[in-house]
């Protein structure tokens, strides 16, 4: 309930986003010792560092938004604020490569948007997350536009994909321009929701060379969209009207076939790719066989798929079930597990939520049809207390793994490591205090989603972010946060990541072993 009056306090300011954290202090809520609102100097005492590559007992010193130093026994002068962490794990603050917030989606739009969805990431101990711009009628430049005008409310860093939905000469041009202009470096296209954003084989070709050429990364939601169709008919037409209707409709085979698809038209035209929210063991052999081959595809599970099962899409109560409805599915016992296993031996690389929030009136537009109901879950707030439970405290992932999983892979795929991803000299100060001893409890009462729901509800766990420092500012302590709509800033993603290293000695290779064209004698001439 304390959370929630700040969130209601904050919320009443949001329309006055220059207002400073002394001033939400002035109001008696909040963190409000007043070394910490007027100094932007903070001494991470004592704590264990964890870095993806190794970790290490070491203070950390920030100041004006930036890890200044890193290393035993730093001495500060006074006024500066010192937060002890011995006991504990400093890490960089995650990254969430995959959300939805005040998207427009299946007639309705998203619960949380660019505050509530960022002030849940940050009690969550998240610090940046990347959205993915929706283009307004196939263009590029509105739907930019657009999410400009909606991040504006942001409270942490964050920066845009971008949903490629149609394809000309325009769609072409402004790819360009928001690579070379604005900062985005991924596209992501959708073989699924056959009707709204789904593209055919011949757009996906297009938008992978292009990508290539950009030097951006190509993702896919991996379903095949027709054969969804026709399994949805199928369920209709036997009186599977409920939720569980929207898993028998699109099984994992369809997931498999589609991303196996992809896999081979990115092997066609040698471009990287990145398949967003792998639900099944299905999709992820397919993602196993080609990186065997040598092929740079990018496996992105999240949260849902590895921690739950379908078993909630069977339950007798609508709202219940309707909440877990997502797409590609939420898979039956048993592929959460082999997704969880291939991320701990590297073939699933790094974790997002895919957080798209409907509260249960949304959710409730599909009563009578499971094909109306919006698809999405929440997990922002959720990922990394989950991701540390299922995966380090099972023995599957090291604290180190976890570092690389939930932030520094995401860092470097977006290009942006090590100015996030890392704990060291010059790195922005997102920066979580975990306390591996403590406990995290789940509950849609207590959560900062708007939404009235949660499909975690009631979990509990080891291990609990007990401090967020977000761009300098602790913005997450004591159970409270202190976020200032307005404050979170774009973060520019250059093209050309590591993927792409060696990628024009690979096309050089392809040319020569063509042996063509043949030079034939042509007796004509
Ligand atoms: O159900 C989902 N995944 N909703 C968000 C849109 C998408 O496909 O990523
Ligand atoms: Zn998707
Ligand atoms: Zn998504």
């Amino acid at each position: 309930m304390v959370r929630l009056r700040s969130m209601i306090f904050l919320l009443s300011i949001s329309l006055s986003p220059l207002i400073g954290l002394s001033q939400i202090c002035e109001s008696g809520i909040g963190y409000c010792d007043s070394v910490n609102v007027i100094s932007s100097k903070i001494l991470i005492k004592g704590g264990t560092v964890v870095n993806a590559d190794r970790q290490e007992v070491a203070d950390v010193y920030v100041d004006d938004g930036v890890i200044v130093d890193v290393r035993p026994n730093i001495k500060v002068a006074d006024g500066v604020r010192v937060v002890d962490a011995t006991g504990k794990f400093v890490m960089p603050g995650g990254i969430d490569p995959h959300t939805h917030l005040a998207m427009e989606f299946m007639g309705t739009e998203t619960i949380d948007n660019f505050f509530s969805g960022q002030a849940a990431a940050l009690a969550g101990g998240t610090t940046m997350h990347i959205d993915f711009v929706i283009p307004v009628k196939g263009s590029l430049s509105k739907g930019y536009e657009a999410y400009v005008e909606k991040a504006k409310l942001s409270c942490m860093d964050y920066g845009f994909h971008m949903a490629i939905t149609k394809w000309d000469d325009t769609v072409a041009k402004e790819m360009e321009i928001m690579v070379k202009e604005k900062g985005i470096n991924s596209f992501k296209f959708f073989m699924a929701y056959k009707g709204s954003l789904m593209i055919s084989d011949e757009l996906l070709l297009e938008g992978l060379k292009k990508c290539k050429s950009l030097g951006a990364l190509a993702m896919v939601h991996a379903e095949n969209g027709d054969a969804v169709f026709e399994g949805q008919k199928r369920m209709i037409e036997l009186g599977i009207t409920g939720p569980e209707g929207h898993a028998l409709s699109r099984p994992p085979v369809l997931e498999g076939e589609a991303t196996a698809r992809a896999i081979r038209l990115a092997a066609f035209v040698n471009a990287p790719l990145y398949i967003v929210h792998v639900m099944s063991i299905d999709a992820m052999e397919e993602i196993a066989r080609a990186q065997k081959a040598g092929q740079n595809v990018i496996g992105e599970p999240v949260v849902s798929g590895l921690v739950l099962d379908d078993s909630v899409l069977w339950d007798p109560d609508f709202v219940t079930a309707a909440k877990f409805v997502m797409s590609p599915p939420i898979r039956a016992l048993g592929h959460g597990k082999a997704l969880q296993a291939a991320l701990s031996t590297g073939i699933l690389k790094l974790v997002g939520t895919d957080h798209c929030t409907f509260n249960s009136t949304q959710k409730s537009f599909g009563i009578d049809d499971f094909r109306k109901i919006p698809n999405g879950v929440n997990g922002l707030e959720e990922r990394m207390h989950l991701v540390w439970d299922t995966m380090v405290e099972s023995g599957q992932l090291s604290a180190t793994d976890f570092v690389r999983v939930t932030s520094t892979e995401c860092a470097k795929l977006f290009n942006i490591y090590p100015r996030k991803g890392a704990i060291r000299a010059g790195s922005d100060a997102d920066i979580i205090i975990f306390n591996p001893n403590s406990t995290f409890h789940i509950s849609a009462n207590s959560h900062h989603s708007k939404s009235d729901t949660n499909v975690y509800d009631g979990r509990s766990g080891k291990g609990k972010v007990e401090v967020t420092i977000a761009g300098g500012k602790i913005v997450w302590e004591n159970e409270e946060l202190n976020v200032v709509p307005g404050s979170g800033k774009y973060i520019s993603m250059p093209p050309f990541n590591y993927l792409y290293h060696g990628i024009d000695k690979a096309d050089e290779n392809y040319l020569t072993s063509l042996k063509a064209p043949v030079n034939r004698f042509n007796p004509s001439i």
